[in-house]
């Protein structure tokens, strides 16, 4: 699961002109800090996948701020019954970077 989500992760890297060391970056720092236990970034695990979440709030100018209380504090309710536990052991300002990377992905279809 970990090797095909980074060669996933890197096949969409090489698909865009720019931003795949911030992409690997923020890949590894996902890993780190746990998110990727229940999150993809294509499928849903326990978690949504992470384009569809950046899909859901693309134009929403203050999901950035809220998303990354709910990451910190948790959250259930917003796609299903599966809750998603605190994270406060990851450095508010790792979250802030993840959740702004994860906002800004792209649909997949546009990958190809
Ligand atoms: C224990 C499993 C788990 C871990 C670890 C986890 N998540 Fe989640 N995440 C979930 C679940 C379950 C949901 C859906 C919650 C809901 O329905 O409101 C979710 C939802 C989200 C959402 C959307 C929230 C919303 O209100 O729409 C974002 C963004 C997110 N996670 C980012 C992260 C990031 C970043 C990390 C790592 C720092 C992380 N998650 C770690 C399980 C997890």
């Amino acid at each position: 699961m970990a090797t095909s989500l980074l060669a996933a992760a890197l096949a969409s890297c090489m698909a865009q002109a720019d931003g795949s060391t911030e992409d690997e970056a923020m890949i590894d720092l996902a890993w780190d800090s746990g998110c990727f236990n229940c999150h993809d970034l294509d499928k849903s695990l326990r978690g949504p996948a992470w384009r569809d979440v950046a899909e859901r709030y693309r134009d929403d100018d203050e999901a950035l701020e809220r998303l990354v209380v709910t990451v910190r504090d948790g959250g259930s309710g917003n796609w299903g019954e599966e809750r998603m536990t605190p994270n406060r052991r990851v450095a508010e300002e790792d979250i802030k970077r993840l959740v702004s990377w994860l906002l800004s992905l792209p649909p997949a279809e546009e990958e190809s």
